[in-house]
């Protein structure tokens, strides 16, 4: 049986292979399911929630958004976060990752304000995750910046760094005596993009110039958020802070050594560039894009590098402020040089790296435009974190697989199938990932997509007022491997109505 396993790991055709899998995953292990406050929540305006970057951008701009939908009401979560509790019991899961609201907590982004009501759902719902024993993971900022703070600049103004930190030391205030997982960021590089690129809010669109410079201030406030916690808070709550980056898989596109090396420009540009100033052992930005930023903005006749580098005493607070490293993971592509040519903005990072990027026509296409199914893939980024970082304790905080409509999910069973198998085959060879964490619980707004876009363990009726959630079958197949601690490729559901097993 492992055999064929490997077999197929190496022949990178595992995805829906009929292999019965007998490994099973280590104790430590932990399973669960995220989901983002924007991307759920609704009740944009109860309660004395204040408007963010993203309230901002689909009321003034709807077109931004694929469907002309905005987040609004979105699953309506504030209201009903007892269901989605349920859904999680119903699941089986250890651990639940979502994010807070800031705007929700601090109006007006600064701290001079709380509003109670914002801390009161919050409670709500950590105490409600708690009573079924399910772990909170908490992420401070899931992309929804107060919008008052990016009328000062948001993450372009180098006080972000301050600001979050006071908001930072609201949350561990409220919910650390109860919370030991929390993280500062989701994706820095997709923050990053509304100030490079018109991908996201505030789709500022500064390409090569505001993605570096807030690459710069968001890991000054992740590491002011992560001393703050170790010297106010770690001595009596005695939890781990840590941050995300997503990260995905690469190969060359051919033998060559220019290939090889594209691999690793590539890495540098799209996550080391965040990565490396936190885990890597001398700290600061990647080695070569520093230099090819340097002589390309010399190029381009600027007096100075487009990438604003750290000065050393920035560089030693940054290193080591993390306590695992969380990556979301979807999916990923061929890299080589010699697909550079006019891909890319001007300037950009990928400019700046002249590297270019190829995904077969053979991949699965999800729903996502971005987004095929590189064959492997799971493994294949582990390893490569592994390689780079060889000490760290990872945990996938997010991975899953795009649809349309529809219960009946084949494409998504296949997916987690394939993916676990490949955290499975990345533990055999000593890679220290000790979670998983299933993206999504539920549909939900899809960011640029809006809703059309579904990402959910449960679909979402977004016609119905109450927003009823229905399992879909990857749903039971993940309870399944959640409960058995292994991947059976063979299991189908008995039905498909769900129920909460007693006592787990
Ligand atoms: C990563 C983001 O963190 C999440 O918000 C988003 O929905 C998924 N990717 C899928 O695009």
């Amino acid at each position: 049986m492992k055999l064929a396993v490997l077999l197929c790991s190496i022949l990178a055709v595992c995805h829906g292979a009929n292999v019965k899998q007998t490994r099973t995953f280590p104790n430590y292990f932990v399973f669960g399911v995220g989901t983002a406050a924007y991307q759920i929540e609704g009740a944009w305006n109860e309660d004395g929630k204040g408007e963010n970057i993203w309230d901002y951008m689909t009321h003034t701009n709807p077109s931004a958004i694929a469907d002309l939908t905005n987040g609004d009401i979105a699953c309506d979560s504030y209201h009903n976060y007892k269901r989605d509790v349920e859904m999680l019991r119903e699941l089986g899961v250890s651990v639940y990752r979502f994010s807070v609201s800031w705007s929700r907590i601090l109006p007006q982004g600064l701290s001079n304000y709380v509003n109670e009501a914002g801390i009161a759902y919050y409670n709500n719902l950590i105490n409600e995750l708690l009573k079924y024993n399910i772990q909170p993971m908490i992420t401070i900022y899931h992309w929804d910046l107060p919008q008052r703070l990016q009328e000062l600049g948001g993450f372009l103004n180098p006080l972000i760094a301050e600001w979050f930190e006071d908001y930072a030391r609201i949350v561990f205030r409220s919910f650390g005596d109860r919370v030991k997982y929390f993280v500062t960021f989701n994706e820095p590089s997709e923050v990053c993009s509304g100030y490079g690129s018109l991908g996201k809010a505030p789709m500022l669109n500064e390409t090569g110039f505001g993605d570096y410079l807030c690459a710069k201030n968001l890991l000054l406030a992740h590491a002011r958020a992560y001393h703050l916690y170790n010297n106010e808070f770690r001595p009596t709550q005695g939890g781990v802070v840590g941050f995300i980056v997503s990260v995905g898989s690469t190969a060359p596109l051919s033998d060559s050594d220019e290939d090889k090396y594209a691999v690793e420009l590539y890495a540098q540009a799209t996550w080391g560039i965040y990565a490396d100033p936190i885990y890597s052992k001398e700290g600061g930005f990647p080695k070569e894009l520093v230099e090819r930023v340097a002589a390309k903005s010399a190029a381009q006749g600027y007096s100075r590098s487009r990438l604003p580098d750290f000065t050393e005493e920035e560089k030693a607070f940054i290193l080591g402020t993390s306590d695992f490293f969380g990556v979301n993971h979807y999916s990923g592509t061929y890299v080589s040089q010699s697909l550079y040519t006019s891909q890319h903005a001007i300037p950009s990072s990928l400019d700046d790296i002249e590297v270019g990027t190829y995904s077969p026509d053979e991949w699965l296409q999800s729903a996502s435009w971005w987004f095929k199914l590189m064959p492997n893939s799971v493994y294949i980024f582990l390893k490569h974190i592994h390689a780079r970082y060889p000490d760290v304790r990872i945990y996938i905080t997010e991975n899953g697989w795009s649809t349309r409509e529809g219960i009946m999910d084949d494409e998504r069973v296949d997916y987690y199938r394939s993916a676990l198998e490949g955290v499975l085959d990345a533990i055999d060879e000593g890679v220290k990932v000790h979670g998983y964490l299933a993206w999504s619980l539920m549909d939900n707004f899809e960011w640029m997509a809006g809703y059309s876009e579904r990402f959910g363990l449960y679909e979402v009726d977004y016609e119905d007022p109450n927003r009823t959630r229905t399992p879909r079958k990857s749903a039971f197949i993940y309870k399944n491997i959640m409960k058995t601690r292994l991947i059976d490729h063979e299991y189908e559901p008995e039905s498909y109505v769900m129920t909460i097993d007693e006592g787990r």
